[in-house]
């Protein structure tokens, strides 16, 4: 679906991104984790076109990106790839009802605005009709997450880029988020490149793991085979700093 192809991001003279190199998958959940400052932001925010490159190059099922993106630009790959972040208040106008939120995405990517289509768009991610006409601040912040949701699905995209989209959330309620996510990959077969410093966050939904280390990329595998077998030592640090059962069971294995 999505191919980086040395990609490399210098703020100054400091190199964010460092030649990284990856691919994601038509219906796949790629987590990208990496302890903080290693440039996991920087990569999403490149790939939606919200920050510039240096070098390298990315294509959207075989389509190359341009690298300055301008108006025309946003309205032709703005659609296609979508970004959601962890603080979702942050990213909805506060004077915008559910209703409006969800008629701007419509409108913007070409489609039909109707009562019918803002109740479907809601009902995907587990809303009801009658939050139609709250404000952001009238809403939970699982809520306000569920409607980010649904404005970045009902354009329909390739990708979504999600950036510690569960962070900000209790964890009753990162369960529900990312069960969601999981049920509209599924069904929709959209593709998401999933931002993450929580390696918990990761076994419960990625299919690979890319971890990454100051701009560059560490190691790129299964889900599982990075848990139970991790090929770098900066993968083991990541998940002795952060216990996750698999590892965990494996080291006690190996010891035995
Ligand atoms: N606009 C910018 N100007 C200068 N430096 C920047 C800019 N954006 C990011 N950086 C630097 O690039 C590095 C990578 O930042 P980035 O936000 O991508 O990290 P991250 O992996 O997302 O971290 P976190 O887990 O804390 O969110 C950091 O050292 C950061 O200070
Ligand atoms: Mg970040």
């Amino acid at each position: 679906m999505l191919t980086i192809e040395g990609v490399s991001k210098r703020f100054g003279s400091f190199m964010a991104v460092n030649d990284i190199s990856f691919d994601v998958r038509a219906g796949e959940i790629l987590a990208l984790v990496g302890e903080s400052g290693s440039g996991k932001t920087t990569v999403g925010r490149i790939i939606a076109g919200l920050e510039e490159k240096s070098s390298g190059s990315i294509a959207l099922k075989g389509e190359s990106l341009p690298n300055r993106y301008g108006k025309t630009e946003f309205r032709i790959w703005g659609k296609r790839i979508q970004m959601i972040f962890q603080n979702p208040l942050g990213a909805l106008n506060p004077f915008f009802s559910s209703a409006d939120v969800l008629a701007e995405a419509l409108r913007f990517s070409g489609k039909k605005v109707t009562d019918v289509a803002i109740d479907h768009w809601l009902a995907e991610v587990g809303l009801q009709s009658f939050h139609r006409h709250r404000l952001p601040h009238q809403l939970s912040g699982g809520q306000r997450q569920r409607l980010v949701i649904a404005r970045a699905l009902c354009m329909e995209p390739d990708l979504i880029v999600c950036d510690e989209p569960v962070s900000a959330l209790d964890v009753s309620i990162q369960a529900q988020i990312l069960a969601l996510l999981k049920r509209l990959r599924d069904e929709k077969g959209v593709s998401l490149l999933f931002i993450t410093h929580d390696l918990n966050v990761v076994r419960q939904i990625a299919d690979r793991v890319l971890v990454m280390n100051r701009g560059v990329r560490v190691e790129l595998a299964d889900t599982a085979t990075v848990f139970e077998n991790p090929s770098h030592d900066y993968t083991r640090q990541l998940l002795e700093a952060c216990p996750v059962p698999e590892y965990q069971a494996k080291q006690q294995e190996t010891s035995a």
